[in-house]
């Protein structure tokens, strides 16, 4: 393992509405929301913020803060399901944005959630191709959820972007070079060209995202070295285990599987220390920004470390992501002993900065959507799309990024 995560960063927008308005303004149990699903807040965009600003803020921080210089970067590739252009990228939006090299491959991938874990790998493979000649490539993931208002999807939305230096000198997690992949062709969560809001069928998506749980940890057991000895447990090698998170009690569930792919059934109290233990810890993030697609994963990983890399430097921790539709990948990463020193992620920062709405502010902001415009008074990112003019999208800096 030489190949990793050398900075990670991630950017949310200001505004989040607490779950338990939701709750009351739908009528809704607070057992069910917020508890029943765990999430706390989601975070919203306002109509001056779309997924560009969104992933080249997140980008900005992230060079800032590893005081790498863009020029430097030779990949850049933006995962999100929230495109902006069916032909232009948002990568090449965020090139511009972030002062990226003309000497850089640029693009933009998509696999639902998963595009995140894509563009990864790739960027790692890139990375390892070269070993003569350090390289870095610059992964961003950055997604705007949104499902019909009133829906059962409504309470699962949320926003936000993370960044990830690529490089062989990782301070924030090393890569491993093998991974557990499950695909199928499944409608479990799409969004057609002419809709803004996701469709989604949303038992059968956990079946899914459980079933591919299923298929990639267990194909990543028996590529295990040392081999696992019968009846050992993989999960006994791991000290943290992150998941694609759309709201928290999936990750509850997936762990459940998780237990017992691994070892067979799991009796209540295994299953609620394990979880307590390995899952919890990395929760903190999406149960206050909510469902951010390809970014999720990553969202757990940078409150992870930001919480704890100094106590799990030198640990193994297991990572789990899933893109309906779908793709699935099961891979590990060893927190290097410099973890602590990659400082804020931008997690805590996101949190602790953000202006919660009432329903009220929640309804107008879906309604005016990313239209553009002059950013509200109290508005604290860096960048600002400004509107549409002769069918080209405008951006515009309004502070210097900061990597708090
Ligand atoms: P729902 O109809 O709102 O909720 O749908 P529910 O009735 O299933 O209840 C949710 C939980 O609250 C249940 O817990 C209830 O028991 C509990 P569980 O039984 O599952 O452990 N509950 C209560 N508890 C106490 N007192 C009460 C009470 N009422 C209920 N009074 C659903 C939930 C997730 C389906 C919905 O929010 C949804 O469709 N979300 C979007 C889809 C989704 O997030 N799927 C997850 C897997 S697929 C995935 O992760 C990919 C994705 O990120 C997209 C991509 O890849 O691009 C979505």
């Amino acid at each position: 393992m030489s190949v990793g995560i050398e900075q990670i960063y991630c950017y949310a927008p200001q505004y989040a509405l607490p779950l338990a308005a939701l709750a009351a303004a739908r009528g809704v149990a607070l057992e069910k929301l917020p508890q029943g699903l765990g999430v706390q807040a989601m975070a919203l965009a306002p109509a001056c913020e779309d997924v560009v600003t969104l992933a080249a803020t997140a980008a900005l921080r992230c060079l800032r803060a590893a005081r790498v210089d863009p020029r430097e970067i030779g990949m850049l590739v933006v995962a999100t399901e929230t495109g902006v252009d069916h032909a232009k990228p948002v990568a090449i939006f965020v090139h511009e944005l972030v002062g990226v090299g003309p000497s850089c491959r640029v693009y933009e991938v998509k696999h639902a959630c998963y595009g995140g874990t894509a563009a990864l790998m790739a960027a790692a493979d890139w990375v390892r191709a070269n070993r003569a000649q350090p390289r870095r490539a610059l992964v961003v993931a950055a997604d705007i959820a949104r499902y019909a208002p009133g829906s059962p999807g409504e309470s699962t939305q949320g926003a936000g972007a993370v960044a990830m230096l690529i490089g062989s000198e990782p301070r924030a997690l090393f890569l491993s070079e093998d991974s557990g992949v499950h695909a199928a062709n499944v409608y479990d969560c799409w969004r057609p060209f002419d809709r803004r809001e996701a469709l989604v069928d949303g038992t059968y998506s956990l079946d899914c995202y459980l079933a591919s749980l299923s298929g990639a940890f267990g194909r990543y057991r028996t590529l295990e070295r040392p081999a696992l000895a019968p009846g050992e447990g993989l999960v006994d090698r791991l000290a943290r285990v992150l998941y694609h998170t759309p709201f928290p009690e999936m990750a509850a569930k997936a762990h459940r599987r998780l237990l017992e792919v691994d070892g067979g059934s799991v009796t209540d109290e295994v299953y609620e220390a394990s979880y307590r233990e390995l899952v919890a810890p990395g929760l903190r993030g999406v149960s206050q920004i909510g469902n951010a697609y390809t970014a999720s994963l990553y969202v757990c990983l940078a409150s992870l470390l930001e919480d704890e890399g100094r106590t799990l430097a030198g640990r193994r921790i297991g990572l789990f992501s899933y893109g309906s539709g779908s793709c699935a990948e099961f891979f590990t990463g060893l927190v290097p002993a410099g973890a602590a020193a990659i400082g804020s992620t931008g997690v805590r920062d996101a949190i602790a900065r953000r202006t919660l709405v009432d329903v009220p502010t929640y309804e107008r902001l879906l309604h005016e959507g990313e239209r553009g415009g002059r950013p509200p008074d109290d508005f604290t990112g860096d960048l600002v799309f400004t509107g549409i003019r002769d069918d080209r999208r405008l951006y515009e800096r309004v502070r210097e990024a900061s990597a708090a």
